[in-house]
This record gives structure tokens, C-alpha cells and sequence, in this order.
């Protein structure tokens, strides 16, 4: 008899996710009816779901995105009419009524996450690894991160022309949330004079130092790529503002925590370095179009591992990138892990080499 197969994706969308669907889908035509939840745990939690056939699979190996939407709701974590509420149990109904042998949970960190928690529900749960941070543990790369390289390589690159135009710093803000693997990647591969990610907190006046250095050297320009997670060191005690007792009860909106830093640091560098400063944030522009054939490649062959673990009954496990081949890695071991950069890194070390700044005091 078939199996039935339910496919989410979760978290931020990025290219390769139709890749994967698409070889879930091809791999298990035979052996399994295969549907989607639309927009991740919100979709699984109302039953709202699209069939995962040869008509809706055609076509989108070169889509970026999802064909099934995603969202960030944790189910036991909803947002419902105002509250807040854990709606796991109502995810195991949907799924008992659909009588799934398995549910794959396509998605980064956070995913990884949430898909333990049904798994300790009783349920066959096995993940695949996506994001554009490629900050998942106990994978070498997640897919979505090669196309998002290209993008914000190619960009520092067209941002050479106008900054040696100018003769002016520009500043390049990259995401990856808390973890700076898209940003010194493009760094490196674009060639920019200074990289600053969350692994190595930066001294505003060595970044300046470096800059004026150039300057010095005849080069009046120069390309700064931040991550969106990277922090200054911490001022040293009396200089840190006092902080203002609040007056007022009155609801406050959090800041993204990224939000504004790298204006900031923009505005310092250009008082610093005396050189006019720019600031281009990147953005969902990383996140979107067609995936890379790197990201093809890997999110079809994850896809199409995975149904061989479920046809051999391999659950709670994430499929991950080892090498040409891939590893089943228990949910426990990968939930909650971020993969930062190593400072022993290769990336780090090479930057170092040829004489880029990272932001803290140079190497001698
Ligand atoms: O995790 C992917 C990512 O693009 C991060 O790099 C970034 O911090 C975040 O998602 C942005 O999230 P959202 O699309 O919800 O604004």
C-alpha cells in the first residue's frame, strides 16, 4: 500500500526550497500520496493543504521561494485572535486524521526546533535543512546559502565601481541573522577591505584605522561588509550611557535588533575617515529568485535521500549535507545548535592573509 506523506516549509523562504519539494515529490511519485501544508505550522494546525502531484511539481526546480507559502509560527507558540496559545496537540489531530506515515519539515534553525517537539509527540518527523544563514548545526551547508552568496558577492562587486568613482566608504549591511558566514563568504569572494560578523565584535577605531591605512596607501575607497549580527566591542564601563529609568508603562515596540546599527556605523566612519559614506542594505533581495545549481543540486539530493530514510522507517532525524553523501542526525542533537563561524576558519584565516580587516586589532 502507499504511504501518506505530508510536506511543510517553515521559517524564512529561500531558493531551493521548490528544488526539494520537487524531489520529494519525483522520488516518492510511486511509493507515497505526497501533500503539502500551506504556510508552515499555521497550515498544518487548520488543514489547509495542496496536492503534491506531477501537475503542481512541474516547472519549479528554477523557482525561488515556496509553492506552500511559509511563516514563522511555532505550534506551541500560535498566535490566535489576539493570544498566544500551543497548539501542538491540534497538529497531531491533522495529522492522525490525514493518517500521514511521516510529515518532512522543511527549515532552518527554528524548525529544527519545532519539528522535536511533534517528533516527542509520537509523530515520524524528518527535516531537511534550508536557509540563507547556513547557520544550522551539524550540517556543512544548508541550501539556500549558495544562491544568497552569488547575490551579495555580485553586489559588493557592482559596488566597487561606484565607490572608486566617489572616492567613498560604502558600507554593505548582509543578513545571516547571528551568524556571519553569508557575510565573510561575499566578503571574501567580492574582495572587501573590511568584514565584520557577530563571531568577532569590532573596534570602530581599528575599522577606521584600516581605512585611513588605505587612504594612505593611495586608495580612496573602500567596501565595508557588515552582518546584520555584527556588534561593536563593548564600551569600556564609564563610557556606557546611563540608562533612564522609564517613566511610563505605556507599550513599547522592540527594534529588530539589527535595526539601525549599520547607519550608525556609516555615519561614524565617514566623521572617522573624513571620506563622504554610503550604506546599501541588501536585504530580501539575498532571499529571493532562482536558486544557484549548487543549491539545486543539494536540496535535490536531500530531498531524495530523505524518502529513502522514511521507505527504510528512518524517523526524527534531520537529512544533512556530509561530504557527496548524507547523514540521518537525531533531532535532539541538532535542535537548538546554531553552527557559527569557527575563528580557526579557513574563510577567517584567508581574510586575514591578504590583508583584510575584520574589525579587531591586526594580526602580527
Ligand atoms: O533566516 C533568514 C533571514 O533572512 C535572516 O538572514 C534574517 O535575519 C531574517 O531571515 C529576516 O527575517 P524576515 O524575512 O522575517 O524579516
Amino acid at each position: 500500500m502507499k504511504k501518506s506523506i505530508g510536506v511543510l516549509t517553515s521559517g524564512g523562504d529561500c531558493p531551493g526550497l521548490n528544488a526539494a519539494i520537487r524531489a520529494i515529490g519525483k522520488a516518492g511519485r510511486n511509493r507515497a500520496n505526497i501533500i503539502g501544508f500551506l504556510d508552515g505550522f499555521r497550515g498544518l494546525m487548520q488543514d489547509r493543504t495542496m496536492r503534491l502531484d506531477d501537475a503542481s511539481l512541474s516547472n519549479i526546480l528554477t523557482l525561488g521561494g515556496t509553492i506552500l507559502g511559509t511563516s514563522r509560527d511555532k505550534p506551541h507558540r500560535m498566535p490566535i485572535g489576539g493570544e498566544v496559545r500551543d497548539m501542538t496537540d491540534a497538529m497531531v489531530e491533522v495529522y492522525n486524521h490525514h493518517h500521514l506515515d511521516a510529515l518532512i519539515c522543511l527549515g532552518g534553525g527554528g524548525t529544527q526546533k519545532n519539528a522535536l517537539r511533534l517528533k516527542e509527540k509520537g509523530l515520524n518527523i524528518i527535516t531537511l535543512p534550508k536557509t540563507i544563514d547556513n547557520d544550522v548545526g551539524l550540517t556543512d551547508v544548508t541550501f539556500g546559502f549558495d544562491t544568497a552568496l552569488e547575490i551579495a558577492t555580485d553586489a559588493i562587486d557592482r559596488l566597487h565601481s561606484t565607490a572608486t568613482s566617489h572616492s567613498r566608504n560604502i558600507v554593505v549591511e548582509i543578513m545571516g541573522h547571528k551568524a556571519g558566514w553569508l557575510a565573510l563568504g561575499a566578503g571574501v569572494a567580492g574582495g572587501a577591505d573590511i568584514i565584520l560578523i557577530p563571531e568577532i565584535p569590532y573596534d570602530i577605531q581599528q575599522v577606521a584605522a584600516a581605512i585611513n591605512r588605505r587612504q594612505r596607501d593611495g586608495k580612496r575607497f573602500s567596501i565595508i561588509a557588515v552582518a546584520e549580527g555584527a556588534t561593536p566591542i563593548a564600551p569600556p564601563e564609564e563610557e556606557k550611557p546611563v540608562k533612564k529609568k522609564k517613566k511610563s508603562r505605556a507599550v513599547e515596540i522592540a527594534p529588530s535588533a539589527h535595526v539601525g546599527h549599520t547607519l550608525e556605523l556609516t555615519n561614524q566612519l565617514e566623521h572617522l575617515t573624513g571620506l563622504e559614506s554610503r550604506l546599501t542594505i541588501l536585504g530580501h533581495l539575498q532571499r529571493g529568485g532562482s536558486p544557484s545549481a549548487a543549491d539545486r543540486l543539494l536540496a535535490t539530493r536531500l530531498g531524495a535521500a530523505c524518502m529513502d530514510l522514511i521507505e527504510d522507517g528512518v524517523f526524527g532525524v534531520m537529512v544533512a549535507a556530509r561530504g557527496e553523501t548524507y547523514a540521518a542526525v537525531p533531532l535532539e542533537e541538532v535542535a537548538g545548535v546554531r553552527k557559527n563561524v569557527p575563528l580557526d576558519h579557513d574563510w577567517i584565516k584567508a581574510a586575514r592573509k591578504v590583508g583584510t580587516c575584520l574589525g579587531d586589532a591586526p594580526m602580527e
